[in-house]
């Protein structure tokens, strides 16, 4: 049999589609195409056996039923997909086909709705389990049928039953093998149902039960693995037949891969084993794949994984096994989408045989009968003869009461089940009318889960008085009432709920985390209906007020999303502000900013996942004493390339040492990997210490104990390296024409702060290192063109290096990259001065300056970055590997002008060379300075040139020298040349006010002395600088006005 797949691209959330993102996935009959947001002309394109578009195209009706908008159209609603799919497993299963349903996708895209549903839209589970019941009842003459509900998770690899009435046991349930069965878990409750309504409160259990897992931390529901089991049993007493079949509903965990995770390894081991199940899973289906395409010798590793193990059979043998892939469409989630559609092509290969699991019924009973009689038969035959061998006898007749209690159980065991299961359902109904009745008395707090289909499970009544909310289920004082709840942060007694005069507050314990619509409080504080409450770290909650107070409004958009941006608002970070950011960092206009550039808007999802998160490392590390804090960064938010164009925004996070304050930054993806470990390495603390403390009896407790963990155990620790702190551009475009620059660049860190002033010079000079003159400055850049050009930059000094300011054990180097060298160069350490003399010098030659690297110095900067080291931290080395140099030591910067390689690689002959080659330059020195002369002639001649013929001539001759046309016109680099002359003067005028001091015995009479000299040299330099400015003004507006005569087309 053929496993079935379809797809079901899921509707963009409300936020995405309000913050601007598109929608990148098309479908046209079972074919889906997937488009690159950033390379629209790349597009991928899938088909499948069933494909399913629910993006658009649909209205809620008055039931809240989510339906096509007009019919006919192309929006498929929960009833077509159970037509499709579960119509299909239904039927086969009745046949006695195994079965499997998987759902495959990223978080948010619709898993859990296609399989479970929200409210009356109701997914695949609950509307196959309603069809079953009724083909059951209507078949119930020729047939009795059983039913036995089982629902479990799968989290890090341990099973856990969300059905049970006990508590979990530690370590969960154990997967076991057997022969007969396969895998196994070993003392899963299995609930016996004879009605859909009996299976959707078991839902409702199983989905309470993971809501309150003693985990409490986020994104775990994201990461679990949720399981349903129905086994159907059919007995044909007629045909004496017995038909079973297993049906496997499986909601995966979150499909996401961390997008930067392949590029750096971590240095502990990734704490993923939450996805091991997930990786197995796809492990297998490749591999079954490549046994469907005919590669023989296929190991399968379904034994590497709890879920591949459970699912063994449904995937590689007797089931027929469909799997959904849901795809969230819009642009931000790219990347998970073709990685999905991709896996879901995989799956399509792998080919089922599954089997019908018929067995004559009775057998073992009629059997079992069968072998009493000769029991029976042989114990009087015993007696008989008399030889009354006792033990012999006292064994037939163990066997005989054996025999005759599996009878009795076999027959009674399906009755005796579902009675008890009666009564268990009784209590549990019993319970939920109850809560249903105090939603319609009393204010509640609902909780709020990253996860929706946990949201809203749970809810803390707020009935009339003071209630402690807390760890602790003892109440404080002899008037309030305890509402115990769980959580990262929560305190024994965490804060306490009044309800008075049809008012609810809510009063903080002293030091315990209480935020109220994103902002801490600390002193009592009312609340008002639909108020955003988070305890502790990240324990979020609705506040539902009084039933007058309620209304018809929709709660929905109180998602948790909405929490974590409220929290990032708060921070000063919100969509508009991004936008805003960026648009000026580029210089651009900011009414783009509507258009939300994809990356941007991905970096502030991020940024509210990684909210929650932060907060409960932070919480982790303080009760752990780690001494460490996190805190989340934008990279990049100020920060451009070499040509200015902005640089991809990223979230990381920095990490600071309290106590030496030492710092990290890590990425995105691998601080969620440490927070996998920090989260193991915190349960298993918390174990610990709750085991001690029994052994010690109560009172004893141990507070917070600092944590010791192996260094490379340690998931709070790192190695100290270099960190990025910022970047200064010195733009290159004086070296197009030869013109020496000397700048003070301002060092920008990722978010736009001042890091340091870097004092920097860009030293057009000879092959030999001499500076060129004034002569040497070119008028028409391409000039350059086939010739060599040699330059030096100096980096003189960093001044007030904030590094340095926050804590003194520390030191900074320099690193720059050049054109196309494959290498950084980085200045040598310097430590301990804010100030630091840097005195660096690197000499560069292009040997035959190409077009390409033209345009480079006329459009690009040389990005120096700021490294930070810190004591104990190796620093930067400039690998000079790849990199060539010249006979004189400089570096080659353009790879396409190397010199004659014979030329380098003759190091015995080098100081031989050296002394020729130095005549030759001083030859060549001497030409260069006859050709400048013969270059102004020659210019003279050309503007000449340029004036003699009419508009037409000129306009003609800018035609066909094309592409060799100067980029500037002549004119005004001769103004510019004019004015750079004036500048150096200017400058070596503002160095010397610099430099002028009062002398430090100076006295009234002196400094008054002073101040006179200083006016005279500031007024001196005003009028210059003014002369100056005009001066280049008036040339500008001559050759404007000249151009304008000339082309005759502006006037
Ligand atoms: N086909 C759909 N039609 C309408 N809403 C949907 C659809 N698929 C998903 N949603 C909504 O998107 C949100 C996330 O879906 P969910 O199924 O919980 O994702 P997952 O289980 O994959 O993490 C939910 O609020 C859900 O109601
Ligand atoms: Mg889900």
């Amino acid at each position: 049999m053929v496993a079935d797949r379809l797809l079901l691209p899921c509707p963009i959330s409300q936020r995405e589609r309000e913050a601007g993102s598109r929608c990148v996935v098309s479908m046209a009959a079972n074919t889906i195409t997937i488009q690159d947001p950033r390379n629209p002309h790349v597009r991928r394109t899938f088909t499948f056996d069933y494909a399913y578009w629910s993006h658009s195209g649909f209205v809620r009706n008055r039931d809240g039923l989510f339906a096509a908008e007009e019919p006919g159209g192309r929006y498929a609603d929960q009833g077509s997909v159970f037509n499709d799919l579960g119509q299909g497993i239904l039927e086969n299963a009745l046949q006695g086909y195994n079965a499997t349903l998987l759902a495959y996708g990223q978080t948010g895209s619709g898993k859990s709705y296609s399989m479970v549903g929200y409210g009356p839209n109701k997914g695949l589970v609950p509307t196959l389990c309603e069809r079953l019941f009724q083909a059951v009842r209507a078949n119930q003459d020729s047939c009795q049928c059983q039913v036995f509900f089982s629902m479990l998770e799968i989290y890090n690899e341990q099973v856990i039953d969300l059905l049970s009435r006990g508590g979990r046991s530690l370590g969960g349930l154990r997967v076991r093998e057997d022969q007969l069965r396969g895998f196994y878990v070993e003392g899963l409750r299995r609930v016996p149902c004879d009605s859909a309504t009996r299976v959707e409160q078991l839902m409702e259990q199983g989905t309470r039960t993971r809501t309150t897992a003693a985990t409490h931390m986020n994104a775990n529901s994201s990461r679990s693995h949720m399981l349903i089991i129905a086994q159907l049993k059919q007995i044909f007493s007629k045909e004496n037949i017995t038909k079973q079949s297993n049906i496997n509903l499986v909601d995966l965990a979150g499909s996401e891969r961390q997008r930067s995770s392949g590029l750096e390894a971590d240095r502990l081991k990734e704490g993923t084993a939450i996805n091991v199940s997930l990786t197995t899973l796809g492990n297998v289906i490749s591999s079954l794949a490549d046994a469907a395409l005919g590669k023989k010798a296929v190991h399968i590793p379904y034994r590497d994984s709890v879920l591949t193990k459970l699912l063994q059979s449904a995937l590689g043998g007797n089931s027929r096994t469909v799997m959904i892939a849901t795809l969230s469409p819009s642009d931000i989630c790219y990347e998970e989408s073709l990685s999905t559609l991709r896996y879901a092509e995989r799956a399509k290969r792998i080919q089922n045989k599954a089997v019908v699991n018929e067995s004559p019924t009775e057998r073992l009973v009629k059997e079992l009968k069968a072998e009493n009689a000769k029991l029976v038969l042989r114990l009087s035959r015993l007696g008989q003869e008399g030889r009354k061998t006792e033990e012999e006898t006292k064994e037939l007749r163990r066997l005989l009461t054996h025999n005759e209690m599996q009878i009795k159980a076999i027959q009674t065991l399906w009755e005796q089940h579902l009675q008890e299961a009666l009564k268990d359902w009784e209590m549990q109904y019993a319970t939920i009318t109850q809560e249903r009745r105090m939603m319609q008395m009393h204010p509640y707090m609902l909780n709020i889960n990253e996860d929706p289909q946990l949201s809203g499970v749970v809810k803390l009544f707020i009935q009339e008085g003071d209630w402690d909310v807390g760890l602790s289920d003892l109440a404080h004082i002899g008037t309030s009432r305890a509402i115990p709840i769980k959580g990262l942060g929560i305190q024994e007694r965490h804060a306490v709920f009044t309800n008075e005069d049809r008012r609810v507050s809510v009063t903080p314990v002293a030091g315990a985390k209480v935020m109220v619509n994103g902002l801490p409080i600390t002193y009592r504080t009312e609340l008002q209906h639909l108020d955003r409450l988070i305890l502790g770290s990240s324990s979020t909650y609705l506040f539902i007020g009084f039933p007058c107070e309620r209304g018809a409004d929709d709660w929905s958009r109180y998602d948790y999303d909405y929490f974590q941006s409220e929290l990032a608002a708060a921070e000063g970070i919100h969509i508009p502000t991004l936008c805003e950011d960026q648009s000026q960092a580029s210089g651009e206009p900011s009414v783009e900013s509507s258009q939300t550039d994809p990356s941007l808007l991905a970096v502030f999802y991020d940024y509210i996942k990684l909210i929650p998160m932060v907060t409960e490392a932070n919480q982790m590390s303080q009760e752990l004493s780690k001494g460490v804090e996190f805190k989340l960064e934008i990279k990049n938010l100020a920060m451009s390339d070499c040509r200015g164009r902005d640089l991809e925004k990223d979230i990381a996070v920095r990490v600071t040492s309290l106590e030496n304050k030492q710092v990290w930054m890590w990425s995105k993806a691998k601080f969620i990997n440490r927070k996998f470990l920090m989260e193991e390495v915190y349960h298993q603390q918390k174990q610990q210490q709750q085991q001690a403390e029994s052994a010690l009896g109560e009172g004893q407790g141990s507070g917070s104990k600092r944590l010791v963990l192996a260094r490379d155990r340690d998931p709070f620790w790192d190695p100290l390296e270099p960190l990025h702190l910022g970047s200064a551009h010195l733009w290159l475009q004086s070296l197009a024409f030869r013109i020496p620059l000397e700048e003070q660049v301002e060092v920008l860190g990722p978010e736009g702060t001042e890091e340091a002033i870097l004092q920097a010079q860009l030293l057009p000079c000879s092959p030999m290192g001499l500076p060129l003159g004034e002569e040497d400055i070119l008028i028409d850049p391409t000039e350059l063109l086939g010739k060599r050009l040699d330059f030096q930059l100096f980096l003189e000094q960093c001044c007030g290096l904030r590094w340095l300011k926050e804590a003194k054990n520390r030191g900074v180097q320099i690193g720059l990259r050049v054109y196309d060298c494959p290498q950084s160069f980085y200045t040598p350490a310097v430590w301990h001065n804010a100030n630091p003399l840097l005195e660096h010098r690197v000499h560069f030659s292009a040997m035959r300056t190409s077009q390409d690297l033209l345009n480079y110095l006329q459009s690009s900067a040389l990005v120096l970055e700021l490294w930070g080291l810190q004591e104990g931290c190796a620093d930067m080395v400039s690998s000079l590997e790849g990199l060539r140099l010249t006979p004189e030591g400089s570096f080659i910067i353009d790879k396409a002008s190397a010199p004659d390689p014979s030329m380098l690689e003759c190091p015995a002959s080098v100081s031989d060379l050296r002394s020729s080659l130095r005549a030759l330059h001083q030859d060549m020195e001497q030409l260069r300075s006859a050709n400048a002369a013969l270059r102004k002639e020659n210019s003279s001649l050309r503007e000449q040139l340029n004036r003699g013929p009419g508009p037409e001539g000129g306009r003609g001759r800018v035609e066909r020298h094309g592409s060799l046309r100067p980029s500037c016109d002549a004119e005004l680099a001769r103004a510019l040349k004019v004015f750079y002359h004036s500048m150096t003067s200017l400058r070596a005028q503002l160095q010397r006010l610099r430099r002028h001091r009062p002398s430090e015995e100076a006295d009234l009479l002196g400094l008054r002395l002073f101040v006179d000299e200083q006016s005279r040299l500031l007024r001196d330099f005003g009028e210059q600088l003014e002369l100056s400015v005009t001066a280049l003004k008036q040339d500008v507006a001559t050759i404007v006005r000249r151009k304008r005569e000339r082309s005759g087309i502006w006037s």
